[in-house]
């Protein structure tokens, strides 16, 4: 049976420790294993816009021995309407895992029912697993290791109802965090989410908390994140988010109420002014480039991971 990467919850806290361990162990050897070695190619389909996720699994599938095949999805046939299922019996027969940045979860989740090979989720609307590895490893590295993740809190403002949201509460508590969530009441993340996460937080000794009032989500909080205020796909929509989500910009008023030595975190792309001050994302508590940069550490460990337990 393959393994997926399909929302954060597909790794228990153990397996997520293992890839973030070996994601460490990456951005200290780049060639430290190669298990794609051949070369094996890996399916690299987008159907959204991507910077980051695109080249960091195109460089990672390359320095894994493997062969990167990037996929235009509206350039292939599942976009003019091909079966998810019927595509994925295709790449699985060719390819030693699929990387899918696309719409709905429910279509990563078919592929994934249908192949045979490892899927990884590289964005849908409703979560960006990859993304919260990528921070957590980041977190860890730059506070001592793994060890330090479970017991601490992360304070993420902004759209508590996208894609980042839901992966921070989920992915968060299955490290063990205290993962606090600051959005308007008209913006909260899927209920189902929530539900999912208090469970694992029972056993991870984490927590979640949501709620509108900025300075409860911000307190004493060892790392902020936010993420834009209009996601992908919903660009319509900007003109009635702006008022709402000012108060959870995050600014140097927000940094006051964090720990003195807080991390700030934002997936990127990033808008000034908006969600996030130029001071801060360019300012010393910043950490935005190590996490670009850990995408591709925690990815190369993921896979690697994902082939050997598949
Ligand atoms: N953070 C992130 O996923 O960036 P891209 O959209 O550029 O891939
Ligand atoms: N929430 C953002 C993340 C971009 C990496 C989006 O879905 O557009």
């Amino acid at each position: 049976m393959a393994r997926h990467f399909l929302r954060d919850d597909d790794l228990d806290h153990h397996e997520q420790r293992e890839v973030l361990e070996l994601g460490l162990a990456f951005r200290d050897d780049r060639f430290l294993r190669t298990p794609l070695a051949g070369p094996r190619a890996v399916a690299l389909l987008f159907d959204k816009p991507s910077t980051r996720t695109r080249v960091s699994f195109a460089v990672g599938v390359a320095e894994l021995g493997g062969y990167p095949m990037l996929i235009d999805g509206a350039s292939s046939q599942l976009g003019r309407g091909e079966p998810v299922e019927d595509t994925a019996r295709v790449l699985d027969r060719q390819c030693a895992a699929i990387v899918w940045r696309t719409f709905a979860q429910e279509r990563v989740e078919q592929m994934a029912s249908a192949s045979a090979v490892p899927v990884v989720n590289a964005l849908t609307d409703e979560f960006h697993p990859c993304q919260v590895l990528a921070d957590l490893m980041t977190v860890a590295q730059l506070r001592g290791g793994v060890d330090a993740l479970p017991g601490m809190t992360l304070s993420y403002l902004g759209d508590g109802a996208n894609n980042m949201a839901n992966s921070y509460v989920l992915g968060g508590v299955t490290a063990g965090l205290h993962v606090r969530v600051g959005t308007p009441r008209q913006y909260q993340p899927d209920p189902a989410v929530l539900a999912k996460a208090r469970e694992v937080a029972a056993e991870t000794g984490g927590s979640v908390l949501v709620t509108d009032h900025r300075d409860d989500a911000l307190a004493g909080a060892d790392v902020i994140a936010t993420d834009t205020w209009v996601s992908m796909g919903h660009e319509q929509t900007a003109g009635s988010r702006a008022e709402p989500f000012a108060p959870f910009q995050v600014n140097d008023s927000a940094l006051k109420l964090a720990a003195a030595d807080a991390v700030v975190l934002h997936c990127l792309p990033a808008y000034r002014g908006k969600e996030i001050t130029a001071e801060v994302i360019d300012g010393p508590q910043s950490a935005v480039w190590d996490e670009a940069e850990n995408r591709l550490h925690a990815q190369k460990a993921l896979l690697t991971w994902l082939l050997e337990n598949s």
